[in-house]
């Protein structure tokens, strides 16, 4: 194993497994896990609905520690405490994201994600929130639907962005009607979680359909935002779009520990437009060699079309 460079470790989150053992599973949560809303109650109430405010983080947290709390039982059967729940890969990114200050207005115009006070608030103007807002709400509908949460969809009301509205589902009936696809996927993902007969992998190949099918509806809708940011930084989340194209196929498993170590090779701040590659100083040389990884994927697929970029990701799996 010794001789396999480290980006090929990435690339199939070839992790040390002793992590698991030697660390608390708690060490692994994302920033404010512990004290983020984890029930229902923990939210404001009006009407008999519980309001969420999707575009304040630890809420946005919530919605997903709610998630991880409610298919515990789902996951049992392949571990104990939840490790490996696959519904992981979409929190701890998110802490990520925010830990990195991907979050934040990028335009400065407001104080959002910035100022002390604000720390918690999910700029509408981050493409990484907008993304990430699709990554949330059909999910968490879904499961919903599914009878997973004990709440009826309807029970919720997600209080809307500042501005662009219209871009954003906010209940079942809108984001069935504007994103069907995605919807359906996550559906059939809680069907096979709810079946006793599914096996990992199959839970694994529904999750990636339904992530990815969120994922293209919400890049196609959010391209707009890269003018707010470095060349670097916009270069990057296009390659790292187009990247999560080639984890899906492989499947690479979205569980705790393994999306935590995959996570340090990501960059640990927002890309100025100063830092040229392959060697910024701040970041770690995991993460450097992400980042050229990631550019070398995106060029193989301009030049030679996503099918070829395909099998060149194939044969690093099958290295290992
Ligand atoms: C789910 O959350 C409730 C309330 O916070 C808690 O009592 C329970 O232990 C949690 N269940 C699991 C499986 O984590
Ligand atoms: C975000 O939500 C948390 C937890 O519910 C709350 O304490 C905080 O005041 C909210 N922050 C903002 C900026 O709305």
């Amino acid at each position: 194993m010794a001789f396999v460079p480290s980006w090929a470790c990435l690339l199939v989150g070839c992790i040390s497994a002793s992590l698991a053992v030697s660390s608390k599973i708690s060490d692994v949560y994302p920033p404010l896990w512990e004290e983020s809303p984890g029930q229902f109650n923990d939210y404001k109430v009006e009407n008999e609905k519980y309001i969420i405010d999707i575009w304040n983080y630890s809420q946005r947290l919530g919605m997903y520690k709610i998630l991880l709390n409610q298919t515990t039982k789902y996951f049992e059967k392949f571990a104990p405490d939840n490790e490996q729940n696959l519904l992981w890969g979409l929190p701890v990114h998110h802490g990520w994201q925010y830990h990195t200050g991907r979050l934040a207005d990028p335009t400065h115009r407001t104080g959002c994600g910035h100022r002390p006070l604000e720390h918690l608030c999910l700029s509408v103007d981050s493409w990484w929130a907008d993304v990430n807002y699709f990554l949330s709400i059909m999910p968490f509908l879904a499961a919903a639907e599914a009878g997973i949460l004990g709440i009826s969809p309807d029970d919720v009301i997600f209080l809307p962005p500042p501005k662009d509205q219209k871009r954003f589902c906010s209940d079942v009936s809108s984001c069935h009607a504007s994103f069907p696809e995605a919807m359906k996927n996550w559906n059939e993902f809680y069907q096979h979680v709810k079946s006793p007969s599914s096996s990992f992998d199959d839970l694994l190949k529904y999750i990636w359909d339904a992530h990815f099918s969120s994922l293209k509806v919400a890049r196609k809708n959010f391209q707009s935002r890269s003018k707010y940011y470095s060349k670097p930084e916009a270069d990057f989340q296009r390659n790292w779009a187009l990247f999560v194209d080639y984890l899906a196929p492989p499947r690479f498993p979205t569980t705790l520990v393994r999306m935590y170590e995959f996570q340090k090779g990501l960059p640990a701040r927002i890309l100025l437009s100063r830092d040229k590659g392959p060697f910024i100083r701040d970041l770690t040389g995991f993460q450097n060699t992400v980042l050229l990884l990631l550019d070398f994927i995106h060029k193989v697929h301009k030049y030679t079309g996503k099918r070829y970029g395909g099998f060149v990701f194939y044969d690093f799996y099958r290295v290992l």
